[in-house]
């Protein structure tokens, strides 16, 4: 029988993590095994893996990626060849309310994801076992706010982050990079723009607005509306991570995003738009769906401008580039939200309401 690649995979019940993995167990099959390590936060749904949780190649463990003893137990149990790292804490409001928890999972989950693949991996002469590989990944905002009138974050963009969130980001990534550059630790950093696409948690703007709009509920939009994102369908994403795994440098980093900026208030607009083309005629759910809806809130405290990534390293160098129009990328997703109306009240249904309430007032 052919050797399985093993994939241990951080997060992979959040948002990316499980579009990551189902794109992994389609695209490979049987060749890989995939182990997903999740503490199940808020945010990780183990729902989201349903259609491949029965798969003998698939493990679901229940950890949190700060607990030394339980991750070196995963090490430990099963030959990993592969780390990808997505587990953190993403979400940049909360960040702002709550910064402690993001340096916890984000720099220290990190370090110590870090220590447990190296004394995993490294053998006595200070080299690494063959074809082994971590993946970390990581966002744009590490390189700070671009003005409104151009410019692109490249590689070597210096690193400026402006939000709990990204600060905490940043420093996980510095740390992979003293890994690498101290210990000739094999790893590989992605830098990537938004991303939007089925399983998203409603905290973040696309299924927000996506959500709130089927249930006639306001529309916040922060500030003047004119924040700008560059936009990256998921499953672009996952596709190249698993290029930079194959082809990446060891010790490089990769940007990788949409070449698709958009202001918010486009994206809100837009969300409009097609839900009013999607939804039949007589659907109930049309009557109160206008732009009446969408109501200016205060700012975001230190809003980023604007995030663009120039992905021309990883187009020359892995082969990558975004494939996903967003025309039909957001019309798929807004699809998929309709279609999938039982896991959108699962996930909104208790702590939800809590949270919502806290941060919004509309
Ligand atoms: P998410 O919030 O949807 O999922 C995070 C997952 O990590 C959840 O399943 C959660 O249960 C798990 N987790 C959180 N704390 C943990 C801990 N201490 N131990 C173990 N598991 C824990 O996040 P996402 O949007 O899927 O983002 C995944 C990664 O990609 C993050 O590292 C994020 O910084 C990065 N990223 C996200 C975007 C984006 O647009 N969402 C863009 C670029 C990079
Ligand atoms: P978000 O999805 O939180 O991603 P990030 O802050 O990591 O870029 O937000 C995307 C943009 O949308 C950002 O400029 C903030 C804005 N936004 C709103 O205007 N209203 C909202 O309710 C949310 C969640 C975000």
């Amino acid at each position: 029988m052919k050797q399985q690649k093993t994939y241990l995979v951080t997060g992979g019940a959040g948002f990316i993590g499980s579009n990551f993995i189902l794109y992994m167990l389609e695209k490979y099959g049987d060749d890989i095994r995939v182990v997903n390590v999740d503490a199940l936060t808020y945010a990780g749904n183990p729902e989201n893996l349903r259609d491949v949780e029965t798969k003998e190649n698939y493990r679901f463990i229940r950890a949190d990626i700060t607990d030394h003893a339980a991750i070196g137990a995963v090490f430990a149990e099963e030959s990993v060849d592969i780390v990808v790292h997505f587990a953190a804490e993403s979400h940049v409001d909360r960040s702002i309310a709550d910064p402690e928890v993001f340096v916890r999972t984000n720099v220290l989950g990190t370090a110590t994801m870090l220590n447990a693949a190296r004394a995993a991996w490294e053998k006595e002469d200070g080299t690494y076992l063959p074809g082994r590989k971590f993946l970390h990944v990581s966002t744009d905002e590490v390189y700070g706010s671009l003005p409104e009138d151009g410019g692109y974050f490249y590689e070597d963009t210096p690193y400026a982050p402006r939000s709990p969130y990204s600060a905490s980001k940043a420093s996980s990534d510095l740390l992979v990079k003293a890994y690498t550059e101290t210990y000739g630790f094999p790893a590989n950093i992605t830098n990537c723009s938004n991303n939007y696409g089925p399983y998203q948690f409603p905290e973040k703007l696309i299924p927000l607005m996506i959500h709130n709009a089927l249930e006639g509920k306001k529309l916040p939009v922060y500030g003047d509306g004119k924040n700008v994102r560059d936009w990256l369908y998921v499953v672009d994403h996952a596709k190249a991570i698993d290029m930079v795994i194959e082809k990446g440098v060891p010790g490089e980093t990769y940007n990788i995003g949409g070449h698709n900026e958009k202001q918010n208030i486009e994206i809100v607009k837009t969300i409009i738009d097609i839900l009013r083309e999607e939804l039949p005629e007589d659907d109930a759910r049309r009557a109160h769906l206008s732009y009446d809806l969408i109501t200016y809130v205060e700012d975001r405290k230190g809003h980023d401008r604007r995030y663009a990534i120039a992905p021309d390293k990883i187009k020359r160098e892995i082969g990558w580039e975004p494939e996903t129009m967003f025309a039909e990328g957001i019309r798929k997703t807004i699809r998929w939200y309709f279609e999938h109306e039982a896991w959108m009240d699962n996930v909104t249904s208790g702590a939800y309401q809590e949270y919502y309430e806290k941060m919004y007032s509309v």
